[in-house]
């Protein structure tokens, strides 16, 4: 299954929440790679908690991978497994720890986004992949967007979040296939018929919107997002899928 990648115009819409509640509905094992070049949300969100009791690393991640890959000519997915790790509270997750700040993802550079690029697309032939990719702007990871077969923009239904995807959608053409774009309303708890005038307004095919309110509306809609992403893919072999939480370190590096 192709790189799923998911970006913003602005406004913080909730990308962040829609990966993270995506990864944890998810059926199979899944990469969540955190790659926002503002800082990762992901291991100080969602995770935060195992983070506090030592079930997760931050000096294990994406910085890590593009130091260790620098003199590489080519990365491959066997470059990238030593620098994620298992989550054991979502026992199919595994996660690429993003950087701390903006200065921290200058300091990878296109040559480092680009190996990234390269060694997903990879990984992506036996393991789903869903990278967090935050607000687009010229900082944003561009080799990892082009490269990705999906790109979701994620907004909230409203004219505000429309106007942001918009600036989105507008930063992204010449630069990425325009056939893999997609709006996704999944973190808001706004009626379906709204998301499909958003998407109406953006031109953009809506992959996902909630199902209408009910009480986990977040959980409902991920998991409707989830199957629709799933839908035409095959089912692939699952080398990584593991076993709950033994054990009382982090598990650093995915099994080959
Ligand atoms: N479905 C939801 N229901 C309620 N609150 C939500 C939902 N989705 C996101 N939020 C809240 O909105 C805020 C922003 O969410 P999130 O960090 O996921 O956005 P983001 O688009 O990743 O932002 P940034 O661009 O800063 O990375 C958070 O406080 C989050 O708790
Ligand atoms: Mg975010």
């Amino acid at each position: 299954m192709p790189v799923i990648a998911f970006v913003s115009g602005k406004a913080a819409p909730g990308v962040t929440t829609t990966v993270c509640a995506l990864a944890s509905v998810w059926p199979r094992a899944v990469l969540v790679a955190d790659c926002d070049p503002a800082g990762g949300d992901v291991l100080a969100g969602w995770l935060s908690p195992w983070l506090a009791e030592g079930w997760l690393r931050t000096d294990v991640g994406l910085l890590s991978f593009t130091t260790s890959t620098r003199h590489a000519g080519r990365a491959t997915r066997e470059c990238l497994r030593p620098h994620v790790q298992h989550v054991y509270a979502a026992p199919r997750v595994w996660l690429l720890v993003g950087v701390r700040d903006g200065a921290q993802s200058s300091s990878l550079g296109e040559p480092g986004w680009a190996r990234l690029a390269e060694a997903l697309t990879e990984m992506s032939a036996d393991t789903d992949v869903l990278v967090d990719c935050g607000r687009i702007g010229p900082a944003s990871p561009w080799p990892v967007l082009a490269a990705a077969g999906a790109l979701l923009v994620v907004a909230q239904p409203t004219f505000r979040g429309v106007a942001g995807a918009r600036a989105a959608v507008r930063a992204l053409d010449r630069r990425v296939d325009p056939t893999g774009v997609g709006l996704l309303t999944c973190a808001t708890t706004s009626a379906t018929r709204t998301a499909r005038e958003a998407a109406r307004a953006l031109e953009l095919p809506l992959v996902a919107a909630p199902r209408g309110l009910t009480r986990s509306p977040l959980v409902r809609s991920a998991r409707s997002a989830a199957e629709r992403l799933l839908a035409h893919q095959p089912q692939v072999e699952q080398p990584l899928v593991s076993g709950g939480s033994e054990g009382s370190a982090p598990r650093v590096g995915m099994p080959g």
